[in-house]
Order: C-alpha cells, then sequence, then structure tokens
C-alpha cells in the first residue's frame, strides 16, 4: 500500500458521496466490493468511471474504432474501469462475479460488432473493463522474442521492433491501431501470413487471469487452455495480460507495389486469372485485391468498377519483376508500380499512409482506417476460382452502392498458411483455401434508416456469394466478428446447440474442442459475450 495516499476505504466512502451516489446505483455494491479489496495503489476515482463522471465519455469514446456503436441508442457500461496492475484486475473479476456483473474486456477497440464495448441487447448490463493501460513492450533481441501487453497495438509493436532491428517483424495486421489483446485472441493476419502463417501461430507464452482470479502461464495453464486462446475468441477463456511472441526474419529491404484496374482496363479478366496463380506463388510474395466502386476516369458522371492489386514482396524490386512477369504477366507490373522500403514501412504503405509519412505514425492509436466511419464486414473463404459471370454479377451489385462505400478485399492464402494443419490452433481455415474474401460496407450517414440501407446492401452481396465460396460450413473468420451468422441469447448466455451453427463457421471442427476447453476452466460462462463459446452445461 502506497503510504503516501490516504487509506483507499476512505477515498471509496468519499468518491461514493461525491458522486452522490445512490443505493439504487448498480455500481455502488460493486465499489464497496473494491473498498474490501484495497490491492489499489492508487486512487479510487483514478480507475472508475460511471455515466456522471466527466471522464466517462471521453474514456469510452476513446477506443471505439466503429461509430456504428457511437450513439446515443448504443448500450453503454455502468462502470468503466481502467486497471493499472494484475491485482486490480483480479479485484474486479472477484467483485464482479459477486454482484453478478458481466464484463466486457476491452484491449483496443477494434471488435467488429462492438462487443469489448457495448452490446445488441438494449436490457443488458454490463461493466467495461479496459485494459487501455496495458501497453508495455520488452523485446529480447538476443531470443528473438518480444512479450507484450494486450493494449499495445500492432503499430506500436512494429515500431518498438524497427526501432532494435530492420531486419524483425511480427506476422500480425496491416492496420496499425489494432489491439493484439484481441487480434491475437481470434488469429490475425496480416502481410506476412503465406510466410510465416498468423499472429496466433507465433504465439509462444502466455499471462491469463481465468474466472477463479488466478494468473496462469503456459506451464500452469496447460496445452488445452494454451490452445484455445490463440485464436479461439476474445472474452471466452479468461483475460490474457501478456503474450510472448517469436518474431520472425524479414529482409532489410521489403517492395510493395499496387497496380490499378478498371473494368476498360481488363480488370474483370486480371481477376479471374489472380485466382489461378496467387496461393501458387512463393511464399515471399503477398497478395491482395480491393474490388470497390469508383468514379469513372474517362467518363464523366459514370461509375465504373476498380481492382486495386496490392502486394508485398520480401526482397528487393530486381527479383520481384521478372517473377511476376514469369508466374502473372496478365497483371503487367512495371516498376514504377512498385516501391522498396522497410518492412515496418510496408505497414504504413498498406494502411493508407502517404509515402513521406514517418514512421512515428505507427504510434498514433487515434487514426482510425475507418475514420469516423459507421461500418459492418462480413467474410467468406474461396477454394475454387470464381468464374467470370460471377464477377460480373459482383460489379453488379458494387455499382448499387456509391462510390468507395462498399468493396470486397481478396487476401492471398497458400504457403505456409496451407502447412499449418487445421487443428494446430482454433482458427482452421488453411489448405484449400485460394484466398480469403471480406465483403464490408462503410456509412457516414446518421439514423436506422440509412444504416439499413448498407446493411440490406451487404446482406445482398453476402448472399450472392453463395454459391463461390466455403459451404457446410460456410466458413468464416472470428476476428471478423458478424452477429448475422449467429449470436448467443440476451446478455451472451450460451446455448450449445445453437452456438454450433455459427462455431462451426468460425473454428470448423475445432468448436467442439474449444467447448471442452470451455467447459473445464469456466463452467460457469462468467467470460462471456454474444459469440463466446457457451460451456457444455448450456446444452438445454
Ligand atoms: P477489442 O478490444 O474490441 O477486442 C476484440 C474482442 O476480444 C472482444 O470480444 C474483447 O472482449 C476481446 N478481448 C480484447 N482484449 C482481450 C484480452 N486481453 N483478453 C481476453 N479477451 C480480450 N484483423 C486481422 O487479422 N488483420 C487485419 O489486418 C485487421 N485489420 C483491421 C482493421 C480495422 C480498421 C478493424 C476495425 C479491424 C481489423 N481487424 C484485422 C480485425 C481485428 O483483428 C479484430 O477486430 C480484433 O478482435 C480487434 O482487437 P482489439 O483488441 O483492437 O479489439
Amino acid at each position: 500500500m502506497d503510504t503516501a495516499h490516504p487509506s483507499f476505504p476512505i477515498l471509496v466512502a468519499l468518491f461514493v458521496l461525491l458522486l452522490g451516489v445512490t443505493s439504487s446505483q448498480p455500481y455502488e455494491e460493486f465499489l464497496q466490493c473494491l473498498e474490501f479489496h484495497d490491492n489499489y495503489n492508487t486512487t479510487i476515482s483514478q480507475v472508475t468511471f460511471t455515466p456522471i463522471n466527466s471522464s466517462y465519455d471521453s474514456i469510452l469514446q476513446f477506443s471505439i474504432k466503429n461509430s456504428r456503436f457511437n450513439t446515443s441508442a448504443s448500450p453503454k457500461p455502468v462502470l468503466i474501469v481502467t486497471p493499472y496492475s494484475i491485482p486490480q484486475i483480479q479485484t474486479t473479476i472477484l467483485c464482479s462475479k459477486k454482484h453478478k456483473f458481466q464484463i466486457r474486456i476491452r484491449s483496443g477497440g477494434h471488435d467488429y460488432e462492438g462487443l469489448s464495448y457495448t452490446s445488441p441487447d438494449q436490457n443488458s448490463s454490463f461493466l467495461l473493463l479496459d485494459l487501455i493501460r496495458f501497453r508495455n513492450i520488452s523485446i529480447d533481441l538476443a531470443q528473438q522474442t518480444a512479450w507484450i501487453q494486450p493494449a499495445v497495438t500492432t503499430g506500436e509493436l512494429y515500431y518498438r521492433i524497427a526501432e532494435k532491428s530492420s531486419i524483425l517483424a511480427f506476422p500480425s495486421g496491416i492496420c496499425p491501431t489494432v489491439g493484439l489483446g484481441g487480434q491475437i485472441s481470434g488469429g490475425g493476419w496480416g502481410t506476412l501470413l503465406r510466410k510465416y502463417g498468423l499472429a496466433a501461430d507465433n504465439v509462444l507464452d502466455a499471462t491469463v487471469i481465468d474466472a477463479k482470479g488466478r494468473i496462469l502461464n503456459r506451464a500452469s495453464m496447460g496445452e488445452d487452455l494454451f490452445w484455445a486462446i490463440r485464436g479461439g475468441g476474445g472474452n471466452t477463456f479468461g483475460i490474457v495480460i501478456a503474450w510472448k511472441i517469436k518474431l520472425v526474419p524479414v529482409p532489410a529491404t521489403v517492395t510493395a507495389c499496387t497496380v490499378t484496374r478498371t473494368l476498360e482496363q481488363n480488370a474483370t479478366e486480371i481477376v479471374h486469372r489472380w485466382q489461378y496463380v496467387v496461393d501458387k506463388l512463393p511464399n515471399d510474395v503477398f497478395f491482395m485485391v480491393v474490388l470497390n466502386s469508383v468514379a469513372n476516369p474517362v467518363q464523366a458522371n459514370a461509375t465504373t468498377i476498380q481492382a486495386s492489386f496490392n502486394s508485398l514482396y520480401l526482397g528487393g524490386i530486381e527479383g520481384l519483376i521478372p517473377m511476376m512477369d514469369a508466374k502473372f504477366p496478365d497483371l503487367g507490373l512495371r516498376r514504377e508500380n512498385c516501391v522498396e522500403m522497410s518492412w515496418a514501412k510496408s505497414i504504413l504503405y498498406f494502411a493508407g499512409f502517404p509515402l513521406n509519412s514517418p514512421l512515428e505514425s505507427l504510434l498514433d492509436r487515434t487514426i482510425s482506417a475507418t475514420g469516423s466511419a459507421k461500418f459492418k464486414g462480413k467474410s467468406d473463404y474461396v477454394k475454387e476460382p470464381i468464374p467470370i459471370s460471377g464477377f460480373e454479377g459482383i460489379w453488379e451489385k458494387l455499382k448499387e452502392v456509391g462510390v468507395q462505400t462498399g468493396g470486397l478485399i481478396l487476401a492471398s492464402y497458400g504457403g505456409k498458411m496451407s502447412e499449418i494443419p487445421e487443428s494446430s490452433i482454433p482458427f482452421p481455415h488453411r489448405a484449400g483455401n485460394i484466398y480469403q474474401v471480406e465483403e464490408v460496407a462503410f456509412w457516414v450517414e446518421d439514423g436506422v434508416e440509412a444504416a439499413d440501407g448498407y446493411l440490406n446492401w451487404l446482406r445482398g452481396l453476402y448472399e450472392y456469394m453463395t454459391p463461390y465460396v466455403s459451404k457446410n460450413p460456410r466458413e468464416a473468420y472470428a476476428n471478423y466478428r458478424d452477429l448475422d451468422i449467429g449470436r448467443n441469447g440476451g446478455g451472451g448466455e450460451g446455448d450449445y446447440r445453437r452456438a454450433r451453427s455459427w462455431g462451426s463457421s468460425y473454428y470448423k471442427n475445432n468448436f467442439d474442442r474449444l467447448v471442452r476447453v470451455k467447459t473445464a476452466v469456466d463452467p460457469a460462462n462468467f467470460f462471456r459475450n454474444e459469440q463466446s463459446i457457451p460451456p457444455l452445461s448450456s446444452w438445454r
């Protein structure tokens, strides 16, 4: 206990009095519970925020990365806790259990459906455990490993690695503001996936606090739980407070390229051809295609479809051009389409920053790839090339929405992703996939009517994609959370049979093992949300 501060119980009492809390407030008993576990080495007013606190809105909104859930109608936490220390997290678990508070855990706040800070259930009552202060990174260059805390963003990690070495990296996501607490919990793919697999494939150890408040590492949690937390979804098995990750080698110079083609420039044929090439390229090449509707550059007041081919090659431009000429001549890749840079800089390139942006931009967690837009995403996996006629139908769908408000992102698979067995970690989408698809809609308009318009458009596109994508189950990426494919009952109450449908899409045959692990480590389903794995006891 820090003796420079007045005692914790007195501060709690003062805090409660100052806020004018009445016995009807749902958080009063919770705060009193904290009072009896005075392991806070700071004052309670610095770590707990109720809706009448002046900082409540700014703390809640700081890590909301989808404006769709930042409205007056979005259900809000009855209390926000921003702990400094592990004992404070343990106390929060203990008091939440005692007072039957559901907790939402937030690291980077990028959950597609906002489940780390809100709920689709208007009647839900929950507490937000915001891990924003858990941002330490400790890199061991000799061992080529690092310990990272959950609110570290991918950009912060890449920057700190680059500070120490230009030939090391980590195979996590492209957007630099995403939190590694949530991202590794669901997989985590980026431009290194064909070379090294996912972020979750490169985790060596972890520190987790379980539903009993115990601090576990890989040895003490056992291999089943260690398996489950690497891709089995966040807020399900415990609170990850640190990951130990394996850094991977990259060349000092990599080459990033962009080629854009419209329908008038043969985009349909080139995208079609891309499918036959992309999963067979050397593992040093990553390829992504962004498809959307744009203003027609050669015809006023008209739109066309643009395919933007973005690639990263782990090497210099001299090696890339002859290889692409040989393997994918249809693209017509030229030197002027490409720029050599460090791997860390290539993250800024892929995230859409101007070429002269300083590397420090990776540290700015307030920048959002989606800006202030509202969005919804859905995902698919393609195992057989889509025919030309299939793409022509996609173009019609894209023309239905405004320029740049809806699109598809195709990300190449193959390489290391095909070598890792489906059951290695809970993420099962491995051999046999040519590419992953994300269908997405963005909009800025407020109101339910506008939202419904974009959501219906996206659902129509997803329906259209049905014959061209994986089946039985129709696979989906857990980190592109989509409540349309199914959800637990109100407040996250699990039901095994209901969960099986969306669970199979995310985890395929790994779903049952995830249920067994959940049943063993959290049978009372303390950690839960609308798409957390339910324990077997929920089979009603
Ligand atoms: P957030 O804090 O919202 O957490 C997501 C989920 O994990 C929630 O259920 C939460 O409760 C739980 N959780 C968070 N921290 C936890 C912890 N410490 N312990 C236990 N549970 C925890 N994905 C990808 O693979 N590659 C990419 O390139 C991108 N790019 C991208 C860009 C943008 C703009 C967005 C919005 C999203 C992505 N994603 C992505 C998807 C992203 O990986 C996914 O949304 C992650 O879950 C986000 O992790 P955060 O910690 O930021 O979110």
